[in-house]
């Protein structure tokens, strides 16, 4: 469903189910009593982790600033691009082995004598803004009669809507740059490359980004990002890294060779690759958490892999990277080894008692290449737990576990799934938390029953998230359909599953949700603009908020809210945060802290009129982050229906 159909569905659904609710007269009134002097576990930094994985969106026009879908040619003429031939024209396109620039082929564009207009290839579907400048080049060679390329941004059907620059390719493959200035928005802008004349002409890649991108990254997906601030961010999936070579992503771009990736089935170009994602790491200050692939891939390339990270140039794989323009190593720390292996989605899937030797022999080569490295192992609740754990024991400091909360819902919502959502609101605002407490119990099970050297082990629940279809509609717009615009009522779902992982600090070391921008994330990204959802808001509110040592707090069990609370050691802060779950039900809050705080500092409040509210690009954000001036104590601290409130004191030393 187009973007702004679902938003109206959304909006339209939730203001008819939003007046079902019926009014109050006044709020409930609750005191909650946090005290900090007794304090439980130390939070892990990494809690407030994300994910980004190669699959639709994430990091293909969602980081990634490229706007041209396969730019160096894996699929022939017709598909990505588009032919363009003067009527009676003698003009073929196809793919050239013989002309490979990156991969395995190039294009080749034959004229035969004369044509009465342009031929060439074009792209459609290209987002441009109004005074936006947009930066490209191509790598060309030309054979026959000396004529210019001409290659046009094209914006609208007017005579004015265009620009042209010519280019004068030679008989080998050059680089020839181009620049454009769009005079007006557009989201179905075209590219072409034209010609005129008699020849041919081999195109080995092209390139066309918004001229402000941050080395090959969109400026404005980096700056909501740095608005979540992740910690930790791990990459490169997923699904996608069990058939993923890390060498096809090193080295000159446009000569890495696009490819066919089978976990989605779709193309990779190859453009962001491990120093492309330590780039973003260093951009956007989170710690990279890098996974290999345990799937079809080897322990050799695994090690060579963290070589190439974090070896000194004078070793094999250190001289590459040096060689590819980055001398420092990176000292990547957290790796994982493989993803979610037990199941038989996965690429490289094996019974349980083979695969853990297999992850021996992984951390036993990777550790080889740089014993400070910190291993997570693939884990699920359950038997794959019992022989991983016994046969793996001292080949890992974190086990993952996964939860999706799967909502039951196919893609694109209906009004009836929205109907659906609502009544079935109280196990799905609860399904989050409960899922993520399956995984911390069977782990909790194993520490209490002794019988394990689990030592200082610890769960990264490395994906966690909510997902209403694995499987979009074959006759969808292929992944695409699998993005998910999340509402208020997730972000309250996503909210408690977060206090959960809180209540288990003790044995939660990092968490990660997923993902980090389009597809089942936190950013949402257009051809030309940028949203943020109301889970990043989530995300970004508690990490900023709750950390350093986790505060128990008991709610009382008669009113709808789920209520956590930290104190930051380092600056003798307490922050609490207040879900209010209810539909209908608003609540005030007076927070009782035995010893008092010296003052308040801020209020956060997440909020919509609706349960239902989404944001979306390019339209006027209907969920929102609000901060505010903090409530003096004793004090009512207001937290309406679907909303969440986060609240921070000052309280001196202790
Ligand atoms: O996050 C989407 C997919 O969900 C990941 O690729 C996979 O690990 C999980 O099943």
């Amino acid at each position: 469903m187009p973007m702004r159909a679902l938003f109206l569905l959304v909006v339209a659904t939730g203001v008819a189910l939003s007046s079902l609710a019926g009014a109050q007269d006044q709020p409930r009134q609750v005191t909650i009593t946090v005290d900090p002097a007794k304090p439980g576990p130390t939070i892990s930094p990494y809690l407030y982790g994300q994910f980004i994985e190669h699959l639709g969106r994430c990091i293909r026009q969602g980081i990634w600033a490229e706007m041209l879908r396969d730019r160096k040619f894996l699929q022939e003429p017709g598909k990505s691009w588009k032919v363009q031939k003067a009527e009676g024209a003698d003009f073929e396109v196809y793919l050239d082995p013989a002309a490979a620039y990156a991969g395995e082929h190039g294009m080749a564009l034959r004229l035969k004598g004369t044509a009465s207009g342009p031929c060439g290839v074009q792209q459609t579907g290209l987002g441009v803004v109004a005074g936006k400048e947009y930066a490209g080049y191509a790598v060309l060679a030309w054979q026959g009669s000396k004529a210019p390329v001409s290659v046009t941004l094209r914006w609208g059907d007017g005579p004015g809507d265009a620009q042209t620059v010519q280019l004068e390719p030679g008989p080998v493959y050059r680089k020839l740059p181009f620049r454009f200035k769009a005079a007006r928005t557009s989201d179905d802008a075209t590219l072409s490359i034209a010609l005129t004349s008699p020849g041919c002409l081999w195109i080995g890649c092209v390139s066309l980004m918004p001229a402000d991108n941050i080395r090959g990254m969109r400026a404005d997906t980096l700056e909501l990002v740095k608005q979540i601030a992740p910690p930790i961010t791990r990459w490169p999936g997923g699904n996608f890294v069990s058939g993923y070579n890390w060498r096809d992503g090193i080295g000159d771009r446009d000569r890495r060779p696009p490819r066919w990736e089978r976990a989605w089935n779709d193309i990779e170009d190859n453009d962001f690759g491990l120093d492309e994602f330590l780039d973003f790491c260093g951009e956007v200050k989170t710690e990279p958490y890098i996974c290999v692939n345990a799937g079809l891939g080897s322990a050799r390339d695994a090690a060579d892999e963290v070589e190439y990270a974090n070896g000194s140039a004078r070793t094999p794989m250190g001289a590459l990277r040096t060689a590819n323009g980055h001398p420092r190593p990176y000292g990547v720390v957290w790796w994982g080894v493989g993803n979610e292996m037990y199941g038989d989605w996965q690429l490289g899937h094996i019974p349980v008692e083979r695969y853990a030797e297999r992850h021996n022999a992984f951390v036993a080569a990777m550790r080889e290449r740089d014993p400070s490295i910190k291993i997570v192992a693939v884990g699920a609740p359950g038997p794959w737990n019992d022989t991983l754990l016994a046969r793996c024991a001292g080949h890992l400091d974190l086990l993952s576990g996964h939860h999706y909360s799967q909502r039951g819902l196919r893609m694109p919502l209906s009004e009836q799934d929205m109907t659906k959502y609502a009544q079935q609101w109280p196990g799905y605002s609860a399904s989050v938390a409960a899922g993520i407490r399956t995984i911390v119990q069977d782990f909790r099970n194993r520490m209490d029953k002794g019988d394990r050297p689990l030592g200082q082990l610890r769960l990264a629940v490395d994906e966690w998230g909510i997902v209403r279809d694995w499987n979009p509609a074959p006759d969808g717009p292929g992944i695409g359909s699998f993005e998910h615009y999340y509402c208020l009522g997730d972000a309250i779902a996503a909210a408690r599953g977060l206090h959960e992982i809180l209540r288990n600090a003790d044995v939660i070391g990092m968490a990660n949700w997923a993902q980090l921008v389009n597809v089942i994330a936190t950013i949402k990204t257009s051809r030309t603009e940028v949203s943020m959802d109301p889970v990043g808001y989530v995300l970004a509110v508690y990490g900023g908020n709750l950390r350093g040592t986790f505060i128990p707090v008991e709610a009382p069990k008669d009113v709808p809210l789920d209520v956590v609370a930290a104190r930051d050691t380092a600056t003798n802060e307490l922050a609490v945060a207040i879900v209010n779950y209810s539909l209908t039900e608003d609540v005030n809050v007076e927070l009782a802290i035995p010893g008092g705080v010296e003052r308040s500092s801020l209020v956060w409040r997440i909020q919509g009129r609706s349960y239902a509210d989404t944001n979306v690009p390019g339209q006027p954000e209907k969920v929102t982050l609000r901060p505010s001036r903090g409530v003096m104590l004793p004090g009512e601290l207001e937290v309406p229906r679907h909303s969440i409130v986060v609240v921070r004191y000052s309280t001196g030393k202790r």
